[in-house]
């Protein structure tokens, strides 16, 4: 394979905003000083560069709640977090909990269970709908979704997949082959067989002539590929998409579940950033009234201090006892489940989903209303508290990527960190125990920054 050009900056519709822009360096410039400096040049001296990462534009000195404090003392409300922030940064009881297992139990080495393992099991399965009743932990989301493609394979005795064009199921060689993005799948070679795509459903990509208002005839295509391949282990969606707030009407999961059933594939959905409150309920799947065979969560669920995913399933596929799917040394980590256990915890008594639900609406009241009075807002939507705010062009309707640019660090300046999806949505994803009034300032943020930016 040739070798590629590097350093160059050729994709802007990417899953986040890239680190090779000019308007990135710009900011720098113009906000860190000489010790950040120093610090930025020594990550870039170390770590082996890559475009949504290293070079990076800031140092963190702590996180705490809904705010990032930059080694200067600047602060910067989190609207991105990696989507682990469901709880917030450094969230008490998630923070006691783990120091209480790092005192006692450490480390779990794999020939023994733990109680905080245990519980957590007992703990995701009761929560889960309908026959999800077994599960494996894993240290990393994409680590989950390789051992989904496992189980499915192994399960139905198929090796082939269908996803969706522009998704995001991790950064592994057998994630990016369902992964439907450029950046992470140009010039690597080879990927998995038999990891076929389909147009995700998400109105500008409809190749259906949806025109915006969903028919879900996305979804017959799926079906339709399904019949035609017949021997489909898979299909892997991501329920909403997250990286630029695509939220499917309900036709179209009961078109996949039905598709799924006649064809014998199974049902996949990826919650990993999006599981555990984000979009008003425990698994954004219960919006839709169906139920996958099997569902991935990550990220938030090690209370955003430890990496921590899982993979639950349907009670009838516990069918790989004499093989290894996951095997991770980290698998039941009791720190790491000491921690989701606590995030559970606070979820629950913080009422978190209900707070989601609640605020997320106010908050697309408000964006609406934004949209109203700023032309360059084509659309905005949303579920719970994960927002999106697509920025067009008001005359030719094409994505408005260097006014979002502008518009991501002009908030930046103000204090608000969020992420930009497909170069041109604004994702504002705050943690779910944000107040009402900084909700209200963070959108005053953005409003300003559209206004400021996009006239
Ligand atoms: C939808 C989705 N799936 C999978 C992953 C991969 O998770 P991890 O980074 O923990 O491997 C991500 C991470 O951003 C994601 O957004």
């Amino acid at each position: 394979m040739k070798p590629r050009e590097s350093g160059v900056a050729r994709d802007v519709a990417a899953e986040g905003d890239v680190n090779l822009s000019p308007r990135r360096r710009e900011w720098e410039a113009a906000h860190v000083g000489p010790a950040t400096r120093a610090l930025l040049d020594e990550d870039a001296r170390y770590f082996l560069h890559q475009s949504l990462s290293t070079p990076c534009m800031n140092a963190l000195a702590s996180a705490a709640g809904i705010w990032l404090t930059d080694v200067e003392g600047r602060r910067f409300m989190d609207f991105h977090g990696n989507s682990v922030h469901q709880v917030g940064h450094g969230h008490p009881r998630v923070v006691e909990a783990v120091k209480r297992a790092l005192d006692t139990l450490p480390f779990s080495p794999r020939r023994f269970t733990n109680d905080y393992a245990v519980t957590l099991a007992r703990r995701l399965v009761d929560r889960a709908p309908g026959d999800l009743s077994k599960l494996l932990l894993a240290p990393g989301g994409a680590e989950a979704i390789g051992m989904a493609l496992k189980l499915a394979r192994l399960s139905t005795g198929r090796h082939k997949t269908i996803s969706m064009w522009d998704a995001f199921h991790g950064a592994s060689l057998d994630a990016i082959s369902i992964g439907g993005e450029a950046l992470f799948r140009r010039d690597m070679g080879p990927l998995l067989p038999g990891t076929e795509h389909v147009p995700p459903c998400d109105p500008r990509a409809c190749g259906f002539g949806c025109g915006g208002r969903c028919n879900a005839r996305c979804a017959d295509y799926v079906d339709y590929v399904l019949g035609k391949e017949e021997d489909v282990a898979a299909v892997v969606v991501e329920t909403i998409r997250s990286t630029d707030v695509q939220v499917p009407p309900r036709a179209y999961y009961e078109k996949l579940r039905g598709a799924c059933d006649r064809h014998g594939a199974l049902l996949i959905l990826d919650e990993i950033p999006i599981g555990l409150g984000r979009t008003g309920t425990m698994f954004a799947f219960e919006h839709y009234g169906i139920v996958p065979d099997m569902v991935v969560l990550g990220k938030g669920l090690g209370g955003g201090v430890f990496p921590m995913a899982a993979l639950i399933a349907r009670e009838g596929l516990d069918v790989a006892a004499d093989r290894a799917l996951g095997h991770y040394t980290h698998e039941k980590s009791s720190v790491g489940c000491a921690a989701a256990l606590a995030t559970l915890d606070v979820i629950d008594d913080e009422r978190l989903c209900e707070r989601a639900q609640r605020l997320g609406e106010r908050a697309l009241t408000r964006l609406r209303e934004m949209q109203r009075r700023l032309p360059i807002v084509g659309d905005v939507r949303g579920i719970g508290l994960l927002l999106g705010v697509e920025l067009v062009d008001p005359a030719t309707h094409a994505p408005a990527r260097d006014v979002a640019e502008r518009v991501l660090y002009e908030c930046l300046s103000s204090g608000l960190s969020f992420k930009v999806g497909q170069g041109n949505v604004l994702v504002l994803a705050p943690p779910l125990v944000i107040g009402d009034a900084d909700l209200d300032r963070a959108l005053d943020v953005v409003e300003h920054a559209i206004a400021a930016c996009g006239s």
